[in-house]
């Protein structure tokens, strides 16, 4: 799981390339960060110049002073490690033996131990541990053959198997930058006397707002003033696919704040007005609770927050469809699939729409003839694509690691499903169908009172849980999932070792670890008159084997006894809960995370798409 990115321009129209090719990567370095690299058409000499090496991209950049070359066309990429370590000759562009060809990467060549014993066998000599460089030494092989390197670069992709986005270039065709894609994402962004290609659509914004998505088993090429693509030899009329897209390039920056996920985390109000409207003023909720309706089994899956958000839907589910909905991992598909048939929904949802574990499931669910409906934040992404139906978050463009608006769109979107799915049967009227809707039109309002309530608290008391080691999350019934989630954010971005509960089950072990001064945070979530009186059983539980107790919760828990904080929210009903208790808990994980000197946007051994299963 890697960004590339490629730029070919005409000299007069864009003098350098090697601005767009810095600032295109540094957008996507989300994707992974352990090292970075560019290969480039230097202006004037037409050489082929590679700098890479391990190390965030800045640090690449200002090692070799990238910026001070000029280039006519030219390559970048930024690598999480797959295959060999992360060090210089792991660092993507890779080279064939004449360094003529560099090629950037993006997802894994399945056989490529194959071939690199076929062509260690035929003299090439090979530099890397990478899955990458057979592809240079399979493009120099065929290009000696053919004496045509698009000859060559089509008999390369019959020999290679597995997930790929590809850049290309050579020194022998100088403005031309060659690529294809299978299952990892890649987009073209058509300029005015430029061409570029990216794995995703901020990272080309500053420069176009005209895109075409490629598809699985598209290759091609552009130049300054050409794109040419092809499917099984076959040319591919790609006019009518060009979207343009309406995202301000602000909306994927920072936009003032310090970091990517504080931003995020700020705009969650904004959003979730924004995917409201979204869904009120297209017929995507309809469509996929149409297909539901037809099912007898309904599954549910997604990966990290994306799984979290999936235990909400199964919640509002039953409130309000008295429907069973079965959720799982993504990546554990292979139990969950074998009960699949062509009367069963597979519900997946992916803010990016590539988590290669979630689109395994959504295939091995399609292969035994379910209907998939898809909950992302992407247009044009690998799962919507393949799915039958798919509602789509109005979240914007995220870009810190850590999953923050996507989350409660998320939610929202699923809601939105639960109760069409309650309406379309019967279970709900259509009055009370459209007072829901309308209720739930304050989503945002919620987010916004209880940042605003929540904000200063916080601040406080990060000071009392930086030296902490552990902490729980513990809630019940619709605090189960967001203390999963808060539970996850607190780790990935903070480092501090949060595990989440249902506060029932703590007394069936975890209780076992606490002593004094342990932190446990309790999620307190309506209906007050189910659950108040147990969650202040738990809370006494914890203090009286001296934990420090935080409560997060709707208005009604102030009173609970044994709480040392009380974080109240506002009044929420069960409907607009997640929306007030989910941003304490980001915040809670990104104030830590600053406190202790961690980076919230790229926190270590994580990234943002993970493609790789
Ligand atoms: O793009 P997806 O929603 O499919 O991503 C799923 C997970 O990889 C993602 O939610 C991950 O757990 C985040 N780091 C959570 O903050």
């Amino acid at each position: 799981m890697c960004g590339i990115v490629g730029v070919t321009a005409d000299p007069d129209q864009v003098p350098n390339v090697m601005p767009m090719l810095v600032q295109g990567l540094k957008r996507l370095e989300y994707r992974g960060y352990d090292s970075a690299g560019f290969a480039f058409i230097e202006c004037g000499s037409y050489n082929l110049k590679v700098f890479k090496n391990r190390g965030k991209i800045d640090e690449v950049v200002n090692q070799y002073m990238v910026s001070n070359y000029c280039a006519v066309a030219g390559i970048a990429h930024t690598r999480w490690a797959t295959h060999g370590e992360p060090n210089q000759v792991n660092a993507h562009p890779h080279l064939d033996c004449d360094s003529e060809i560099a090629v950037v990467h993006n997802g894994i060549i399945k056989n490529f131990a194959e071939l690199r014993e076929w062509l260690v066998e035929k003299g090439h000599q090979f530099r890397s541990d990478t899955d990458t460089e057979v592809v240079a030494h399979l493009l120099e092989h065929f290009n000696r053959e053919e004496n045509d390197f698009f000859t060559a670069f089509k008999k390369t992709l019959q020999m290679i198997e597995g997930a790929y986005a590809l850049a290309i270039i050579y020194r022998g065709e100088p403005s031309r930058i060659y690529f294809a894609r299978n299952v990892s994402p890649l987009l073209i962004g058509l300029g005015i006397g430029f061409n570029m290609l990216s794995s995703d659509i901020p990272s080309m914004l500053a420069y176009t707002r005209k895109f075409i998505v490629l598809n699985d088993g598209e290759y091609g090429y552009i130049e300054p003033y050409k794109v040419y693509i092809e499917r099984d030899g076959e040319l591919v009329e790609w006019r009518r696919r060009v979207t343009t897209i309406t995202w301000s390039l602000e909306d994927a920056e920072k936009g003032g704040y310090p970091h990517y996920m504080l931003k995020e985390i700020m705009e969650q109000p904004r959003v979730l007005y924004e995917t409201y409207t979204g869904l009120v003023s297209s017929n995507e909720v309809e469509k996929a609770a149409e297909l539901l309706l037809g099912a007898n089994k309904i599954f549910i899956t997604g990966a990290g927050t994306s799984y979290h958000a999936s235990l909400v839907f199964m919640y509002y589910s039953s409130l309000f469809a008295k429907e069973p909905v079965i959720p799982f991992i993504a990546s554990e598909y292979t139990t969950y699939s074998r009960l699949a048939d062509e009367n069963t929904a597979l519900i997946v949802v992916s803010q990016s729409g590539e988590t290669i574990d979630s689109l395994q499931a959504l295939r091995a669910f399609k292969n035994r003839g379910a209907k998939i409906i898809a909950i992302s934040n992407v247009i044009g992404s690998s799962i919507p694509r393949e799915s039958d139906r798919t509602i789509y978050t109005r979240a914007g463009p995220e870009i810190g690691v850590a999953a923050t608006k996507t989350f409660l769109t998320q939610v929202l979107a699923l809601t939105f499903l639960a109760l069409r799915l309650g309406v379309d049967k019967g279970i709900i009227t259509k009055s009370e169908y459209r007072e829901l809707i309308e209720r739930l039109k304050k989503a945002g309002e919620a987010a916004s009172i209880s940042i605003e309530k929540s904000s200063r608290i916080i601040e406080r008391l990060v000071m009392k849980l930086k030296e902490s080691r552990n902490m729980y999350i513990l809630g019940r019934e619709l605090g189960v999932p967001l203390a999963y989630e808060g539970a996850l954010k607190v780790k990935e971005v903070s480092y501090i070792h949060a595990e989440a509960y249902p506060a029932g089950e703590s007394k069936h072990g975890p209780i076992a670890l606490v002593e004094p001064g342990f932190p446990v945070v309790f999620l307190g979530t309506p209906p007050l008159e189910n659950l108040k009186e147990k969650l202040q059983g738990n809370v006494m539980e914890m203090k009286a084997r001296g934990a420090s107790t935080i409560i997060i919760g709707v208005k009604g828990y102030e009173d609970i006894r044994g709480a040392d904080i009380v974080i109240n929210t506002g009044e929420w009903s069960e409907l607009l809960a997640p929306y007030a208790i989910t941003p304490p808990l980001q915040l809670l994980a990104y104030r830590l995370a600053v406190i202790l000197g961690r980076d919230p946007d790229k926190p270590r051994n994580l990234a943002k798409t993970v493609t790789v299963e």
